[in-house]
């Protein structure tokens, strides 16, 4: 089944200096950034170019993420961390996030096509993904958040520090952000985040909404049976991350929306305060109550 393509027009341009739309760049302008492992390496950045330059087209033309031919070193980095997070994720993640992963089929042994779980996610909530060259303007990212699209990258990271990724890859958005996309309470209040973000104007309320996604759809945890659970992407798909957060290096407090937009993060290093839902219908609820207070209509 061909994905669908979004029903809202991506805009053309915000006026955004740094917005792709405005500005596109070529594929040969991706830039490693300093201490990146792949600095140096030739095929890798070459690859990447490559698969930047099929991702942003695909996602220029509204098209389902591209089928990718992973070469084996790609495979390897694959195998070689998925079995690690697993293991971890059978310990420490939620079950809602475990049995979407094993409903998704994602394997340790292959890397998953992303055209495949987008026609899946789209079957079970009505989610699907949209595919991006690498991290993507803020409104731009939410006007397809908004239209019940996740962008998603295609590329993994070097295979010389497989642990590590300074850029969102393709293990932090399989293994971190898309098993969550099937739960109908976790794509209702995305998809309102999304909404929001495109809707309201540039200061304090989009740095709460900011705030809101980083404690939450990056780093959140949620009370399972008497137990915290992982939920967050950010916490995931990183081998220190998963059981530093359930750590005495980490102070976790109940989830109050109050609280969770005043308070500042740092992504640079491991995060040492953390924040605890008792369910995504109550993160919805939250949601929609702080969407409403900053003037946006709630769409079902
Ligand atoms: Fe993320």
């Amino acid at each position: 089944m061909e994905q669908q393509a979004p029903t809202t027009a991506i805009p053309p341009g915000t006026g955004d200096p740094n917005d792709i739309y405005a500005n596109p760049p070529d594929a040969t302008e991706l830039e490693l950034e300093a201490g990146h492992p792949g600095l140096g390496d030739e095929v890798y950045v070459e690859r990447r170019r490559a698969l930047f330059a099929i991702c942003r087209e695909a996602r220029l033309r509204n098209e389902p993420p591209p089928i990718i031919d992973y070469n084996d070193e790609e495979q390897r980095i694959w195998r070689e961390v998925t079995p690690r997070l697993d293991e971890l994720h059978h310990r420490y993640a939620s079950s809602i996030y475990l049995k979407a992963k094993r409903d998704l089929r994602i394997s340790e042994d292959r890397i998953p096509q992303l055209r495949t779980l987008s026609q899946q996610l789209q079957g079970i909530s009505g989610m699907h993904l949209v595919p991006a060259e690498g991290p993507i303007p803020y409104r731009t990212f939410y006007t397809y958040i908004a239209d019940r699209g996740f962008p998603v990258t295609q590329f993994i990271r070097h295979g010389s520090k497989p642990e590590f990724t300074p850029e969102p890859d393709m293990i932090h958005d399989c293994l971190g952000h898309v098993p969550p996309l099937v739960n109908h309470d976790y794509a209702a209040l995305l998809t309102q985040i999304g909404r929001a973000a495109v809707a309201v104007p540039t200061g304090d309320k989009v740095l709460a909404l900011k705030r809101l996604s980083w404690f939450s759809i990056e780093f959140g945890l949620i009370e399972e049976a008497g137990e915290t659970k992982v939920f967050g992407a950010g916490i995931l798909s990183s081998i220190g991350e998963i059981p530093n957060s359930l750590s005495s290096n980490v102070e976790r407090r109940p989830f109050v929306t109050d609280e969770v937009i005043e308070t500042d993060y740092d992504p640079s290093r491991m995060q040492d305060l953390l924040f605890v839902i008792p369910s995504f219908a109550f993160l919805r609820n939250e949601v929609e109550n702080l969407v409403r207070r900053f003037g946006v209509p709630i769409t079902t």
